[in-house]
């Protein structure tokens, strides 16, 4: 498996995994236009074929975020989420970041506890932070 930068002709296949991984997912034109503008945007490719990828932008404060990251289902579990956020977050620190931060629905408690194994702490609740009314709660990785 590879982590490289994304490309245009990942777009389809980067929105399948959107799809079907969050209920309120991207379109296809906003995922293009997050890669237009400079955001960082790295895919994970085994085989061919994008099993992954993460969205992460840097801010002057010196601090990083996490956007939005996603595993095919099929190859959750197997430490290609770890090697995404952990190449995200290299990229972020060579741009001098000193924090990372990111929320996540407090009920993810996978995606939670995947980020805790990374070193992120948790930090505020953010009540009814969702569009559908759902808390979130942020978490920030000092590097
Ligand atoms: C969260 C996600 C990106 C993690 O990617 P992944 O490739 O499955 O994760 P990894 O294999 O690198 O797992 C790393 C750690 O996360 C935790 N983890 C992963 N899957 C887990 C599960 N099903 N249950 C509990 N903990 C889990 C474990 O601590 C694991 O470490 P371990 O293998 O030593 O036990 C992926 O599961 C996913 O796309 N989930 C749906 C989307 C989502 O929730 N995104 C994040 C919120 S925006």
């Amino acid at each position: 498996m590879i982590i490289r930068e994304f490309q245009t002709i990942d777009l389809i296949r980067v929105y399948e995994i959107e799809k079907e991984t969050f209920s309120n997912s991207y379109e296809k034109n906003m995922l293009q236009w997050l890669y237009d503008i400079g955001t960082g945007f790295l895919v994970a490719e085994d085989k061919n074929l994008i099993v992954g990828y993460i969205i992460f932008s840097f801010k002057n404060e010196n601090q990083g975020h996490i956007i939005s990251i996603a595993v095919s289902k099929e190859f959750r579990n197997q430490n290609v989420g770890s090697a995404l956020l952990k190449t995200a977050i290299n990229v972020l620190k060579s741009f001098d970041a000193n924090v990372v931060c990111l929320e996540v629905e407090s009920s993810k408690n996978m995606a939670i506890s995947f980020y805790s194994k990374l070193g992120f702490k948790k930090k505020n609740l953010l009540e009814n932070y969702y569009e559908d009314g759902s808390n979130g709660v942020s978490m920030y990785l000092e590097l």
